[in-house]
């Protein structure tokens, strides 16, 4: 469904609704939690890599050869999961297309200034061939869009396009997509849901909390 903002697409299906359903739920166990928020990511990770480019093979069935198609090995294709609710999404990636490259992303928001702090980057220095590079930027949570602009334009930097980077969130706030359309005219994002609005910590609402706590069980007792 195309929507308000440029380039943003929310992906309609009922299997996301009935996963998000799960997920926004402060009662679902931690199985559910995350078993629902991948299946959700599975939806958006099949949606946002329709157009990956394929290049002709011919391969031998138990039958007969035959003619198919597959994704097109000139292209390097690269899941950057933002450290560390991104990992969630990340092991959907793999699964789905395992010869993609995972070059993570670590930033943690500064409670004070909300602005990101990075702590790790597995991206090379350089990339030899931009180009021939598709990035697929990571998040289940774009919020106030801080972190997330850090990771675009990291890619940005280092020579890849912004028409070969999509953004790809579970829930988005129209505050951080306000962010990276302005910034990022081009940018392509994929999100299940856009929400009502960020709250005075800049939660997402009515969100689904913390995804990294809910993720990796490391709320505060
Ligand atoms: N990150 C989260 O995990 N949840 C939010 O609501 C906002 C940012």
């Amino acid at each position: 469904m195309k929507t308000d903002f440029e380039n943003v697409i929310v992906v309609n299906h009922p299997l996301c609704e009935h996963n998000m359903s799960h997920i926004r739920d402060k009662n679902a166990s931690a199985d559910s939690f995350i078993n629902s928020l991948k299946r959700v990511a599975q939806i958006l990770m099949y949606t946002a890599t329709k157009n990956l480019p394929l290049s002709c093979c011919h391969v031998e069935t138990p039958i007969a050869e035959c003619d198919a198609l597959k994704i097109d090995d000139s292209y390097k294709i690269v899941f950057a999961p933002i450290l560390r609710a991104g990992l969630a999404l990340s092991e959907v990636a793999k699964e789905i297309y395992p010869e993609a490259s995972i070059q993570h992303v670590g930033m943690y928001r500064d409670e004070a200034t909300l602005e990101p702090v990075w702590y790790y980057d597995k991206t090379p220095v350089s990339y030899s061939n931009p180009e021939k590079i598709k990035v697929f930027v990571l998040d289940p949570m774009l919020a106030t869009g801080n972190s997330s602009k850090a990771a675009v334009s990291l890619f940005l930097k280092k020579g890849i396009s912004i028409e070969n980077i999509v953004f790809i969130s579970v829930l988005a706030a129209p505050e951080g997509l306000e962010v990276l359309t302005k910034d990022f005219p081009g940018l392509k994002i994929y999100t299940a849901h856009i929400d009502k609005s960020l709250n005075s910590k800049a939660y997402i609402v009515p969100g689904l909390g913390d995804a990294g706590d809910r993720l990796f069980n490391t709320f505060e007792k």
